[in-house]
């Protein structure tokens, strides 16, 4: 085994911020990617599975993908897919240009998957997660003792209100987290290492139209296929935000692997507001001068991102293809 290639499995609801990150999971050398596990987010699981199978074999990766949860834990909180922001098929209208899968679907439903591998190697294995975290919670309902077995579990998703940086589905909401609060409350509760990589950095980490052209002509045709699906993304929010390119949300969780001395860490236990007019909230007991009692105590210290430098996140693109 080579030590210094970091083993990961991506569950994702592709989605083009996700196939922007799995470039990066799937290309770069120091990244010894294991699977690809599927969810609803972006569109429904069943484009999504399409998708991750496709991008897989668009990456050249050979390695299993399974199917993962259609809905969120609980059936009441199904939402609208964000077709608007990633288009009917989750990658612009340019799924049909996406390769045949190169192998058939794992037979094993998402959260088995999960399990399966981190029992087979303890202690390795960080899982990065860009979508609800339905399967997250389903692998830890299924063998609790995957917790103490994982090296590490980063998320994208959650909103801190940082630097003026509220949710995207919601005044206080990110969409992951909104998708399924029941999951992600039960993620960031649990006792496994939680890396949580928000808006409050994933926004301050634009890529501007120059840098996403520059994908183009790189990775046999990977490159081209990321920078055409990006125009679908970059209308949306230039429309929204004007900000002349895209946020690397997904793409900030894997690159925290990288270049981690890129971000600033705040500690302490992170729960999820799930009633109300702030449902999907994310909000952390960073100062812990409540004492027992609150609905953080007793749960373990977790690490939400706080501030980021985007250049050197940005940079790593230049290292794949
Ligand atoms: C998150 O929501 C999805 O639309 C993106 O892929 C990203 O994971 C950003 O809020
Ligand atoms: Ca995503």
């Amino acid at each position: 085994m080579d030590s210094t290639r970091i083993p990961v499995i991506f569950d994702t609801d592709p989605g083009i911020d996700d196939a922007l990150a799995l470039a990066l999971l799937a290309s770069h050398p120091r990244f010894d990617l294991l699977a690809v596990t599927s969810a609803f987010g972006n569109a429904s699981v069943d484009i999504t599975t399409r998708n991750a199978q496709g991008l897989a074999a668009l990456y050249r990766k050979d390695i299993p993908v399974a199917r993962g949860a259609e809905g969120p834990l609980r059936d009441e909180r199904r939402r609208e897919h964000a077709t608007h922001v990633h288009g009917d098929d989750g990658i612009g209208g340019l799924s049909a240009q996406l390769p045949a899968p190169t192998r058939p679907l794992d037979p094993r439903p998402a959260d088995q998957l999960l399990c399966d591998l981190v029992n087979e190697r303890p202690g390795e294995i960080t899982l990065v997660a860009v979508g609800p975290f339905t399967n997250l919670a389903l692998a830890l309902q299924r063998d609790p003792s995957i917790a103490a077995k994982v090296k590490g579990v980063i998320v994208m998703g959650g909103a801190f209100g940082l630097r003026g940086h509220g949710g995207n589905v919601s005044p206080v909401a990110e969409a992951n987290i909104m998708a399924d609060p029941e999951a992600a409350d039960r993620v960031f509760t649990a006792p496994w290492p939680v890396t949580i990589v928000g808006l409050d950095v994933t926004q301050e980490a634009i890529m501007r139209e120059a840098d996403l052209a520059k994908l183009q002509g790189r990775g046999d045709g990977a490159g081209d296929l990321l920078w055409q699906a990006t125009r679908h993304y970059q209308r949306f929010y230039d429309e929204r935000d004007g900000i002349g390119g895209i946020y690397a949300h997904d793409a900030s969780a894997a690159a925290i692997l990288l270049v981690p001395e890129a971000f600033t860490l705040r500690r302490g236990p992170v729960r999820v507001v799930l009633e109300g007019i702030a449902t999907g909230q994310t909000i952390q007991d960073w100062r812990n001068e409540h004492g027992s009692g609150t609905a953080w105590s007793g749960h373990p210290a977790q690490q939400v991102c706080v501030e980021v430098d985007a250049p050197r996140v940005l940079a790593l693109f230049d290292e794949i293809f």
